[in-house]
């Protein structure tokens, strides 16, 4: 018995102990080099089960390589106006808020909020050895779709309607969440949705199958200027959209994906999947019929990362197709070298002590009174005043206490409303409403307010 258990002790220990041996985590070597150590070590089996866990549910985070002493990664974090749906988190106002106050430098430092908030949490996440969906460091954000219908549900998640702006706030938003250490990078930016995404949702065609007509002019100058900023500004990745794009689904547009964003724009990142896109491909835009052929497209045209509902999805199938010969091997490392590439340059492999970041510590950033101070100082510069009429004797700033006000709009006293769409976690110790905050400027308490069409005439 004695015996036994020391074997199995010993095998237990050895990879562990050699696997920091191997030229991979060897930091004197360039990234390239090292990143081709590491996948050459990978079976296919595992490079398939890499590319196809990067998503919710049971799809994510990507499995742990035992052998190698890799643990798992979890692609799938939010980080468009907070820390999404992973704990505690300071909010911000939303992105078309935050454009509203056309200022560079404010985006740029909420972004570096932001970053340190996500890397924080993600040190105390992984120090527990937590890889729960949204903890990990890769986030999917910036949206820089722009904004030509007013119906779509989603537009307050964008810079507004102007490529030009959208790409020069983008570029704030890249540049501040992914840091500026010329060897780790903070928190990776990931670019979405591409491209000519941001119709109305479900009418008259579901988003999951729409197919977005454009002329080659309209693309060019409307729907990818934005992204080359951001892809220029640094960004390590791109989700490509649900939509097709003139009759070829987004995940599987090569001209796109290929021949735009790596060849023309040089994009050195990876690019993974809206949720359950890569599904659509064969189910709703009916451009495939069966997992294998649908990863064959998907995979050639350049999608090397599946954000998939559940955890039996289409890339699964990679495996097949590359035994049929639809995909060759090189295109599978190359997918899954970009992949370990970001991985690395995020410090995965490296001593913690080389790393900046990894001292990060979640007490130091989270609603910290800098971060609040700053998520204040953003959301007055995202007001739009209509008027400020200073003969009136109500004007903005409020200096002296007032008599008497109305305040008219939905949002009055609902803060659920105020965060919109993928905002944090909300803290209701920390949330001051227009009501709230009005009433502390008033002598007596005659504030009278209406919040719309259903109780107007509450306003005196
Ligand atoms: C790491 O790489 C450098 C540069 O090639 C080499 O000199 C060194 O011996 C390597 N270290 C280890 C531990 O293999
Ligand atoms: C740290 O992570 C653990 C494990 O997920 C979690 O329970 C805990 O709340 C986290 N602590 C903070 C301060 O976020
Ligand atoms: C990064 O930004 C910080 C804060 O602005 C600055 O102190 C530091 O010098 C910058 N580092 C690099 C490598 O540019
Ligand atoms: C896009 O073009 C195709 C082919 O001409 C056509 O069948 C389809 O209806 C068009 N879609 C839209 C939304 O205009
Ligand atoms: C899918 O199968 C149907 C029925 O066999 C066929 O008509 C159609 O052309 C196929 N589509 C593709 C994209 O292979």
């Amino acid at each position: 018995m004695a015996l036994l258990f020391a074997v199995a002790v010993c095998l237990c220990a050895t990879p562990m102990a050699s696997s920091q041996e191997f030229p991979f985590r060897n930091t004197s070597l360039p990234f390239d080099e090292r990143v081709k150590d590491l996948v050459g070590r990978l079976t296919l089996e595992e490079m398939v089960a890499q590319m196809s866990h990067g998503g919710a549910n049971n799809n994510g985070p990507a499995p742990a390589i035992p052998e190698l002493g890799i643990n798992p990664y979890q692609w799938g974090t939010e980080c468009i106006s907070g820390d999404v749906d992973a704990g505690p988190a300071t909010s911000f106002p939303e992105s078309i808020g935050l454009a509203a106050a056309f200022d560079y430098q404010l985006l740029y430092t909420f972004a570096r909020a932001v970053s340190n908030e996500v890397r924080a949490k993600n040190n105390n996440y992984t120090a527990h050895g937590d890889y729960s969906f949204h903890t990990g460091l890769s986030c999917w954000s910036p949206v820089i779709n722009i904004l030509r219908d007013p119906r779509w549900g989603r537009n307050q998640e964008t810079y507004g309607e102007d490529p030009w702006l959208s790409g020069y706030l983008g570029r704030a938003y890249v540049t501040g969440l992914q840091g500026n250490n010329s060897r780790y990078v903070e928190a990776n930016a990931g670019c979405k949705h591409f491209d000519v995404h941001g119709g109305p949702e479900n009418i008259p065609v579901s988003r999951f199958s729409f197919n977005a007509n454009v002329t080659t002019r309209d693309w060019r100058m409307t729907f990818l200027p934005q992204f080359r900023a951001c892809i220029e500004a640094g960004a390590w990745s791109v989700m490509c959209s649900y939509n097709s794009i003139n009759g070829v689904p987004a995940c599987a547009n090569k001209e796109l994906l290929t021949d735009i964003l790596r060849n023309e724009w040089g994009f050195k990142g990876y690019v993974v999947s809206d949720q359950g896109a890569i599904e659509n491909i064969m189910s709703a835009h009916h451009y495939t019929n069966s997992t294998v052929a649908t990863a064959e497209v998907a995979v050639n045209a350049g999608t090397c990362l599946e954000d998939a509902n559940e955890e039996d999805n289409v890339f699964a199938s990679i495996g097949q197709a590359v035994s049929e010969g639809l995909i060759t091997d090189a295109t599978v490392i190359d997918a899954v070298s970009r992949l370990f590439l970001v991985r690395m340059r995020l410090g995965e492999f490296d001593p913690p002590e080389m790393n900046p970041y990894t001292k990060l510590k979640v007490e130091d950033y989270v609603q910290s009174e800098a971060h609040r101070q700053l998520s204040l100082e953003a959301a007055m510069a995202s007001a739009v005043l209509m008027k400020n009429d200073m003969t009136m004797g109500m004007t903005l700033p409020i200096t002296t206490p007032v008599n008497s006000a109305c305040v008219v709009g939905p949002f009055i006293n609902d803060p659920s409303l105020y965060f919109g769409d993928y905002s944090p976690t909300l803290m209701p110790e920390y949330i001051v409403t227009v009501q709230d905050g009005l009433q502390d400027a008033m002598i007596s308490k005659a504030l009278s307010y209406a919040e719309g069409c259903t109780d107007g005439p509450k306003c005196k």
